[in-house]
């Protein structure tokens, strides 16, 4: 079975356009959603019909699911993604928003293969950044691969009897073979607002018979995203940032 994994989409429907046309020429069974399916980006509704046409075997909530879809105020949120949040709210039709807010909150198992989480599978609002915060979910968790979202960075914590590692992947087409024995944390990158200095889109697709984990970063039509979010009178650095990956 061949997964694809998208997180962090953030109502950016050209990345997302850009992957689903990708993965015509690449074979994937089932696609799984990590959470932030909409906030910053401006078609929100199209996001949600987007994902929903995949018919996901699984999807859960992130933090901009649960502020745009009206389920917690946003009182964490710094002022441009607040602004961009009750934007999403506004804008959001009613069904879309009552399928938001239905999103289970992560760590969801998928298959009995792996398992899904927006922050974390301890707390979905909390961060991944380093090894650490992985060492601490691994230390406090028991599943063998665990695919991540919410930093909007693309990485691989590996945990070894020995040693937590880190992969930094850089390849526009990254490919890792998991080994037995070792236990991983698998951030596929943000489809919709990348952060690691590249602004590339980024998913990635996992073969649960093989054990192999694929990281993609793909071009997608950047500049017509970034006019749509300055037409719907969204903050501009949502535009700007864009364009540099932070
Ligand atoms: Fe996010």
């Amino acid at each position: 079975m061949k997964y694809l994994i998208l997180s962090d989409i953030h109502a950016n429907q050209e990345a997302f356009a850009a992957i689903l046309t990708f993965v015509k020429r690449k074979p994937w069974d089932k696609a799984v959603f990590l959470g932030d399916l909409v906030g910053y980006g401006a078609n929100p509704n199209q996001a949600v019909d987007m994902l929903r046409k995949l018919r996901p075997l699984a999807a859960i909530r992130g933090n901009h699911d649960k502020v745009c879809s009206g389920i917690e105020d946003g009182e964490l949120f710094n002022r441009i993604a607040l602004e961009a949040a009750l934007w999403t709210r506004k804008k959001l039709t009613r069904t879309n928003q009552k399928w938001l807010k239905a999103l289970p909150e992560g760590p969801v198992v998928v298959d009995g293969a792996f398992a899904i989480a927006h922050g974390t599978p301890i707390d979905e609002d909390a961060y991944v950044f380093g090894e650490i915060e992985a060492l601490n979910v691994f230390r406090h968790t028991d599943f063998p691969i665990c695919f991540f979202g919410h930093s909007h960075f693309p990485v691989i914590f590996a945990l070894s009897t020995e040693a937590i590692t880190t992969v930094l992947t850089v390849a526009p087409s990254f490919r890792l073979k998991l080994k037995p024995g070792v236990r991983y944390l698998i951030n596929p990158g943000s489809v919709g607002q990348p952060r690691d200095g590249n602004p590339l889109t980024s998913f990635a697709i996992y073969d649960a018979d093989s054990k192999v984990v694929t990281i993609h970063r793909i071009p997608y039509r950047l500049r017509s995203a970034q006019e749509k979010i300055l037409k719907a009178g969204l903050p501009r650095p949502l535009a700007d940032r864009l364009a540099i990956g932070r």
